[in-house]
């Protein structure tokens, strides 16, 4: 890792979940617009990331060239650089991207200098292309050596041009990449297969970090994929628990919505700054599970106040009732506690606390002793 890189979970925005292949120059600059307007800026969300579809040719000498639809990459690192916010872009370590577009093979040092020179801060690196070659390997292991021998090329080219350039890494999971994502610089690297706009999909993905927490930490994240706050396919009710949830797993937040048509309700989940300070807490604790009974899963993260973040999930459709037993979360007698979506103090509870959660739904707490 490149020291001070990545020191918190990455905020911003990402045009792949909303936009796919429909994304250009123009897209990236109104986003751009839209994350200070909207005061997503402020709130901390500060990369704007290219995904796949905007490469062309290469040129007669190998450099990598933007397709029509981004006439002019340093120009468009230049106005998003004027907002006060960050660029990233997307490349494969194959010869393609998952689009077919061209990627990176055998022009890593060449490709990094070009980002370098473009003024580009984040690299998305996506496994896609490189799967023919690892499936033309002789053994699984040769297979993965492929996968982690060019993941170690790109590191070293985005690091020899002293550039600092945030590294994600894009392989779903393969391998357990969360053992072997530091040793290749990551500082992010994704768990598991694409999140979509549904509930069970959301679900699965984010309760299925359970037990993730420890190879997670400042400058190298687990990321369980980018959000769909926003993205029509959700209930509020289910974007606030796909929120809460990505905070307690100190996840990368990058919004993957149109930030130029958000309802005011979007705004306000994405932007929720008790959440997002659960998120990006100091002490760089990813959170865990500590229970599940039926539908109702309670999860904790550790803050570097010494209070914890308190998830009360209901799975269920409709509402759940439940009692927290604070002296399981790791606390004695009393507590003081926050409702988080609520902005509302609730001063002091004591155990059993009976509380009832809405279908999909999360009742997230800051809770000290
Ligand atoms: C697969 C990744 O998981 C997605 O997030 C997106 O980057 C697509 N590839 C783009 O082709």
């Amino acid at each position: 890792q490149q020291d001070g890189l990545a020191a918190r979970p990455p905020m911003g925005w990402n045009s792949w979940n909303h936009f796919h292949r429909n994304v250009d120059d123009a897209t990236i600059r109104a986003q751009a617009e839209a994350m200070v307007s909207t005061g997503m800026r402020d709130a901390g969300y500060i990369y704007i990331n290219i995904d796949d579809t905007w490469q062309g040719t290469r040129d007669a000498k190998g450099n990598i060239q933007p397709n029509s639809k981004f006439p002019d990459m340093k120009a468009l690192a230049d106005f998003v650089h004027s907002k006060g916010l960050k660029l990233g872009i997307y490349s494969s370590p194959g010869t393609t991207t998952c689009a077919k577009f061209e990627g990176s093979y055998g022009h890593e040092l060449q490709d990094a200098r070009t980002y370098a020179a473009w003024g580009i801060d984040y690299l998305k690196y996506d496994l896609c292309g490189l799967r023919d070659q690892m499936k033309a390997a002789p053994t699984p292991e040769t297979a993965n050596k492929i996968m982690v021998d060019s993941y170690i090329k790109m590191r070293d080219a985005l690091r020899s041009t002293g550039r600092p350039i945030v590294y994600s890494l894009c392989q779903y999971g393969n391998d357990a990449v969360w053992r072997w994502g530091t040793t290749v610089g990551g500082n992010l690297w994704r768990t598991t297969g694409d999140i979509n706009d549904h509930y069970a999909r959301m679900a699965e993905i984010g309760f299925g970090q359970a037990g993730l927490s420890r190879f997670a930490g400042p400058g190298h994240w687990n990321d369980p994929d980018m959000l769909e706050v926003g993205n029509g396919g959700m209930t509020a009710e289910e974007y606030r628990q796909h929120m809460a949830l990505w905070a307690i797993l100190a996840a990368p937040l990058l919004a993957g919505n149109d930030l130029t048509t958000m309802t005011p309700e979007t705004i306000a989940i994405l932007t929720n700054r008790d959440v997002i300070a659960v998120d990006q807490d100091a002490a760089g604790k990813q959170g865990d599970r500590v229970s599940a009974e039926g539908p109702i899963e309670i999860w904790t993260k550790p803050l570097a106040d010494g209070s914890k973040a308190v998830g009360v999930f209901n799975r269920h459709p409709s509402a759940m009732t439940t009692q927290v037993d604070f002296a399981r979360l790791g606390f004695s007698g009393p507590v003081k506690a926050k409702d988080l979506w609520l902005s509302k103090d609730l001063g002091t509870i004591s155990a059993p606390y009976a509380v009832t959660v809405p279908g999909h739904g999360v009742l997230f707490l800051r809770v000290s002793q």
